[in-house]
């Protein structure tokens, strides 16, 4: 990646990805988001616009960040942001700990304190917050998000949009379906299927 790069969204996952462009010293063009009603300046950037302004800013953007949290709307705002042409390279911060051996999709995201180990597959549009951890061998499917500190053990699979949360673990060889919500610090043990929402243990 080299820059300027154009964030899309200006919420408080926009300020994690400013921080961690501000550590690989890319310079930022801008925010992106609906929320926008006037000039404002988030580290020292400025908001430039609603999302649908950032297309005019297409020339000036080197490639652009998802600064969505919500996984369906991180989902939508990768394709628009595909088919209109911007790159997103994946954003991984210099602390994280990660195998070289690793595949990251575009449009990921891996957050301070992160480690991910040898052989894991990770899709586009993935968020591995602060902290998280992702052993061994792991596929992580595109527009899933760990929270901080969640953590998989080795050989698991986490399906599409899913998401998981703080302080959550999941055991080794563990499937968990697609769009699948991990309460904060649940612990997994069994295989869960899709659109289910996990609350505190589950064996
Ligand atoms: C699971 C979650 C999304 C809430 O889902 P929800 O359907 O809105 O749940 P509610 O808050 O209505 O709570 C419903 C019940 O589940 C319980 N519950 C909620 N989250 C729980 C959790 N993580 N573990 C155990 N029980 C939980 C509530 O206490 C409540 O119990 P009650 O019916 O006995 O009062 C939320 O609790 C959670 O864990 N969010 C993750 C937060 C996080 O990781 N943030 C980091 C973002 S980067």
């Amino acid at each position: 990646m080299t820059g300027p790069v154009a964030i899309y969204g200006a919420g408080g996952h926009a300020r994690v990805l400013a921080s961690i462009l501000h550590q690989l010293k890319l310079p930022i063009l801008g925010y992106f988001d609906d929320s926008f009603d006037g000039p404002e300046i988030i580290q020292g950037a400025p908001i430039l616009g609603q999302f649908g302004d950032i297309v005019k800013y297409r020339e000036k953007a080197s490639s652009a960040v998802l600064a969505i949290g919500d996984n369906a709307l991180r989902e939508k705002a990768f394709n628009f942001l595909q088919q209109e042409g911007f790159s997103m390279p994946p954003l991984i911060h210099p602390s994280a700990i990660v195998e070289s051996d690793v595949t990251i999709g575009e449009g990921t995201v891996i957050c301070i304190g992160a480690t991910v180990g040898t052989e894991v597959r990770i899709g586009n549009g993935v968020i591995l917050n602060s902290g998280s951890l992702v052993d061994h061998e792991c596929h992580i499917s595109n527009f899933v998000h760990l929270a901080p500190k969640a953590a998989i053990a080795g050989r698991a699979s986490i399906g599409r949009k899913t998401f998981i949360g703080i302080n959550a673990s999941i055991a080794n060889n563990i499937k968990v379906g697609e769009e699948v919500t991990i309460g904060a610090g649940s612990i997994v043990l069994r295989n869960v299927p899709e659109r289910t929402k996990v609350l505190g243990v589950y064996s």
